[in-house]
């Protein structure tokens, strides 16, 4: 809901539980006013009055302007008394970059507009846009809210026109800015670093006066950050407090900052990173940022993940895909590496379907004289030595099989062994001046060129289109280092790393437009882009390279505070461990894969009997609950990183049902007669533990809990709940 009210030219946006204000102040400023708990229109003339204009306390100042920098504003204005961090940096052709935004004019209409080339929401009921104009470079900044009265999530986006007459560049174009007015407020922060084999690790911070900065600058958004940040003016809990998100669906380098001023009032904004960029714009261009995805939680962390978690499957992730049960897979990544025949593949395809898999799932070394990773990335032509009957030998022998088939490709990379470089070294980002840094023996392709989007779009689309594909994994395994395209002139190498997303992008929509029945998986040496904007694209993400079933906790409890269950992919792998040596027991390793879109990743012929049984088991198992995965609520209960056990639980939308897993770390003899609460059901119902065979109300579970079982190293549980 987007109300406006003429007489204070104050705005209201609303969501499901958000309400959000701001007005257009006696200077013409767009002034914030509120966000959080919703609240109604009649409130907006309070709101202006108690809380709006005059900030200075000596209102007829004619400095004003000096007080520039205490006013919580939609967009903050560069130097002109307002110190800190701008939100777009314009700067004229005679080389001033000094912006005030002032109030122009707004609009709102129905629905959720499109982005060109760009991820968005799919839906919305309505978008307001307010004009701006700044006075010094005549750019004009459109701050465009779509809003879904279903959700708890508003998005936020910046269009930048120059509507003077003389060219100018932005020096950043950042999508939104949010400043809270509360001043003294300790405000509390969590982002989500990582590496590779480790991502998205819950990780606080508390703020104090001066910046933090959550930021990629490689190219893409990388294991080491997630384009996510929260903030809270509580002590972070699962259950409790309210909490702010920011995501950006966007995938390539990012910034998102948190600044507290020395007025300690809080500035939250974000968008494209700022270092290296720059965009130019001839009179009568713009320039459109990524979407910014802002929610506000009542109900702590875990009210903050499911609102994410529906917005994802409500309004981003391709809807074909969002309620339809995935594939349990057969990767034979960790199963054969790089050393595969056809006729190791066929006993593969062979044995998934005896075992109940759906899709066989081909990963790396297929193409070229890809025998090794230092070779024949861009050729994707067959091996004919490893595989002289072709893809079609193999997806013969899936569909006989009953099984669907799927291919590995990394479309933006290429290896200097290659016919791909051969023919076009120019292809590759390097610089003259530099030896290029050959992370995993591969140079990137310059997707800022459209003609080499087009060229690897020719290649991929080819075995698409020749062959039954149902599948494709998408992998990515290393950042961009020389940050340089030789097709752009020396003032446009600031657009360098944006243009590559948005080349990235074109071919990720050419592709899944053309083969719309194709499930695209994201990867990126493990989880190293696992965002906003991938899902998009690809309703599923390989969640981590790290397949450790005490590993795997922690790192899905982490992708879980943004991302729902259903976008991560989760695989059984063989023991010892191949990332960490340990061994954990078969059924631990199902039920920890079992929280995502699940499946395989070892030699499913050199398996046991009773192996052999639980895959089976498992599978059956997991039909059983992959509604709730894809559909439910989730509820983190005990944190892995935190202690001994972790726990989570999902509960069906009509509340009938839950799936509960847990795992236990080591034996402790001390440990396990703790209760452990499990909100989230219907406290006037009674439910069934299956597994306990057990009776009992849904306040009582959230209230008083269950028992944790007596069970010894990195073992397992789960429990089935239904409603009796
Ligand atoms: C990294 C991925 O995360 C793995 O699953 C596998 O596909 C390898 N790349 C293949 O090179």
């Amino acid at each position: 809901m987007i109300r406006y009210d003429e007489q204070t030219r104050a705005f209201l946006l609303c969501g499901k539980r958000y309400g959000y204000a701001f007005y257009v102040n006696r200077v013409g400023a767009l002034q914030h006013l509120w966000f959080g708990a919703k609240l109604g229109v009649e409130d907006l003339r309070f709101l202006v009055r108690a809380h709006g204009d005059p900030v200075s306390p000596h209102p007829d100042d004619p400095n004003r302007e000096m007080w520039n920098d205490r006013v919580p504003v939609e967009a903050g204005c560069f130097g002109r008394g307002d110190y800190r961090p701008a939100t777009v940096i314009v700067r004229r052709a005679d080389g001033a970059a000094m912006s005030r935004y002032r109030y122009a004019h707004h609009t709102v209409l129905p629905g959720a507009p499109t982005l060109p080339g760009l991820p968005c929401v799919r839906r919305a009921d309505s978008t307001l846009t307010v004009t701006l104009r700044d006075d010094c470079s005549g750019a004009e900044l459109d701050l465009c809210y779509v809003v879904s009265d279903a959700s708890d999530v508003l998005i936020r986006y910046t269009v930048i026109r120059n509507a003077g007459g003389e060219p100018v560049d932005l020096l950043r174009a950042w999508s939104f800015s949010l400043d809270f007015a509360d001043p003294g407020t300790q405000w509390h922060a969590m982002r989500f670093p990582g590496t590779w084999a480790q991502e998205r690790i819950p990780t606080e911070t508390p703020l104090a006066e001066g910046s933090l900065r959550v930021e990629s600058l490689t190219g893409y958004t990388s294991h080491f950050s997630n384009p996510y940040l929260i903030v809270s003016p509580d002590a972070f809990s699962e259950e409790y407090g309210t909490c702010y998100g920011f995501q950006l669906l966007y995938s390539g380098s990012f910034a998102l900052e948190a600044q507290v001023s020395p007025y300690k009032t809080l500035r939250v904004q974000g968008g494209i990173q700022d270092t290296l960029f720059s965009w130019h714009l001839a009179p009568g261009e713009s320039f459109v940022t990524p979407q910014a995805a802002l929610s506000y939680a009542p109900d702590g962390l875990g009210g903050l993940s499911r609102a994410y978690h529906d917005f994802y499957r409500d309004f981003v992730i391709p809807p074909r895909f969002v309620h339809h049960p995935r594939p349990v897979v057969m990767n034979n990544w960790e199963a054969t590496y790089f050393a595969f025949d056809q006729d190791k593949l066929f006993s593969l395809i062979d044995q998934a379907a005896a075992l109940g898999a759906d899709t066989f799932v081909l990963d790396d070394g297929w193409f070229g004289k890809r025998d090794h990773d230092r070779a024949a990335l861009g050729d994707w032509t067959v091996n004919q030595d490893k595989l002289p009957g072709g893809l079609a030998a193999l997806t013969d022998r899936c569909r006989k099989n009953g099984l669907r088939f799927g291919l590995w490709f990394e479309p933006e990379m290429v290896s200097e062994d290659s016919d791909l470089f051969r023919a076009h070294p120019d292809w590759a980002i390097t610089h003259p001046a530099v030896e290029p840094v050959r992370s995993r023996n591969q140079l990137v392709l310059d997707f800022s060129r459209p003609e080499v989007v087009d060229a690897v779009y020719r290649s991929v689309s080819r075995i698409l289109s020749e062959h039954e594909i149902a599948y494709v994994k998408w992998d990515r395994n290393r950042d961009i280092t020389e940050n340089w395209s030789a097709a752009l002139p020396p003032e446009r190498q600031g657009e360098f790393l944006h243009r590559y997303t948005l080349g990235f992008y074109r071919l990720a929509a050419r592709l899944t437009e053309q083969f719309p029945d194709v499930l695209f998986e994201g990867c990126a040496g493990g989880g190293g882009r696992f965002d906003g904007g991938m899902l998009y694209y690809f309703p599923q993400i390989w969640t981590s390279d790290d397949t450790d079933a005490l590993e795997r906790t922690k790192i899905q409890w982490g992708t879980s505070f943004g991302y729902p269950l259903s976008t991560m992919s989760c695989h059984v792998s063989a023991c010892p461990n191949h990332q960490t040596g340990r061994t954990t027991p078969f059924a631990t390793r199902g039920a920890i894969a079992s929280l995502g879109a699940f499946g395989y990743e070892l030699d499913l012929t050199r398996l046991t009997d009773a192996e052999k049984d639980a895959v089976r088991a498992q599978i059956a198992a997991y039909h059983r609950v992959e509604d709730l995965i894809l559909t439910g609520s989730l509820w983190r209960i005990r944190d892995p990183l935190a202690g001994n056990w972790f726990c989570e639980m999902v509960v069906s939308r009509d509340r009938r049902e839950a799936y509960v897993v847990g795992e236990r770390f080591r034996g402790d003899p001390c440990d396990h007669q703790r209760p452990v609460r499990l909100p989230g059901l219907d406290p006037d119902r009674l439910y069934v533990v299956e597994e306990m065979d057990l009776t009992v109300s849904g306040a009582a579970l959230a209230a008083v809990g269950l028992v944790l079982p007596r069970i010894g190293d990195c073992e397992s549980w789960v429990w089935h709940i239904h409603a009796r």
